[in-house]
């Protein structure tokens, strides 16, 4: 057996309710919090103003830095990290989407690095402590090493990686995702829902990490349809939470695949969210990784209650796709041939794709590429 690492938040709280728990863990870490969200939906929803209150109320003073934006920049985490040394922040608490927890776990990890940040970063070092409120079922960023970060002079997209971007603390509570509206919740389940297959068939999967992605698959795939139809059902928000939380769990240890290396680069050259190329590329990934997945994909289908053979998984998957309204047309978004050479070498080169559990040469890709266009 070959060796397994396993990462994720110091502790993680799951449940309808543990935002209530907010002040208490901050209190016992500082004395002044840095609030890292977006520019708007953490207000509008009512939960920016919850959250400094309960900040508030355990004797925590707050600062906001409502600064992060869709593809977050490395200037963003930079700006945010002035905030932090200028309001003498102790903790940062990171709520939002995948954007802004990663900016979040950003700002702390690397927040008294006294170095800039660009994509080759390493946040090795302790930071300060962080502690991720996720408010969509997606990235599961909330338990994740990492942070994707978009280097704005020359248009590359990455993951800076690093034990001190693990929060201190994951507060997982459904009931801050009620208010995402339904586009969102399709990309970020999508985003999810292929993160938990991905860790599944990655080469790095593990005794560990396995059946949590297939828990998580089974949980995604039950409850995404729900929660995109109905964002009042309580009961698939819970769901999805959980599923993405696990699945989070689950590609912290065992990495992803080619999905998530191809995922980067279109989402930036062609500006498409990320959850939905992941949603939109996952069936032909899949076709291409049947081959050196077979195995898993019957295992896969036999937890999600899917019959027949990986032919009526992958119909499944299409058909989830354009019933969410999250399919992609890649020649009509802007791909094209004289792009290739801009997609294929950072794709090859990205730890995701290196996870894939069929291994990806230049004519393999250039292949999948012409289908999307074809
Ligand atoms: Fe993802």
């Amino acid at each position: 057996m070959s060796g397994i690492a396993f990462r994720s938040a110091r502790e993680i709280f799951f449940g309808s309710g543990v935002r209530a728990r907010l002040g208490a863990l901050a209190a016992a870490m500082g004395s002044r919090a840095l609030i890292v969200c977006g520019r708007r939906s953490l207000e509008a929803s009512g939960a920016l103003d919850e959250l400094r209150t309960l900040l508030e109320a355990a004797g925590v003073g707050v600062s906001i830095f409502a600064e992060v934006e869709a593809e977050p920049s490395l200037e963003t985490v930079e700006r945010g990290r002035a905030a932090l040394r200028q309001d003498q922040c102790d903790v940062v608490v990171a709520a939002g989407g995948g954007s802004a927890l990663d900016v979040g776990k950003a700002i702390a990890g690397l927040g008294d690095d006294p170095e800039p940040v660009t994509l080759a970063s390493e946040a090795c070092r302790p930071g300060r402590p962080c502690i991720a409120l996720p408010t969509t079922s997606g990235t599961g960023a909330e338990v994740t090493p990492n942070s994707v970060l978009t280097d704005t002079a020359t248009g590359g997209k990455a993951s800076i990686r690093g034990h001190a971007l693990l929060p201190e603390y994951a507060l997982v509570d459904p009931e801050l995702t009620l208010s995402c509206p339904p586009d969102q919740t399709a990309w970020s389940g999508l985003d999810a829902l292929t993160q938990a297959i991905e860790a599944y068939t990655s080469v790095g999967a593990n005794a560990i990490s396995t059946p949590l992605a297939e828990e998580a698959a089974r949980r995604i795939a039950g409850s995404l349809r729900d929660a995109f139809a109905d964002g009042s059902d309580l009961r698939a928000r819970e769901e999805m939470a959980l599923g993405s939380l696990m699945a989070g769990l689950a590609l912290a240890s065992a990495r992803l695949g080619l999905v998530h290396g191809l995922a980067h680069p279109l989402g930036s050259l062609y500006h498409l969210p990320h959850g939905q190329v992941c949603g939109a590329l996952l069936p032909w990934v899949m076709e291409f990784n049947t081959p050196a997945a077979r195995e898993q994909y019957a295992r896969l289908m036999q937890a999600i209650g899917i019959c027949g053979n990986t032919g009526d998984l992958l119909d499944w998957i299409s058909g989830l796709v354009g019933d969410l309204g999250a399919a992609v047309d890649f020649a009509q978004a802007g791909l094209n041939r004289d792009d290739f050479a801009r997609i294929i070498p950072p794709t090859l080169a990205s730890g995701s794709t290196k996870h894939n559990p069929r291994p990806v040469d230049e004519p393999a890709l250039r292949a999948l590429l012409e289908r999307l266009i074809a």
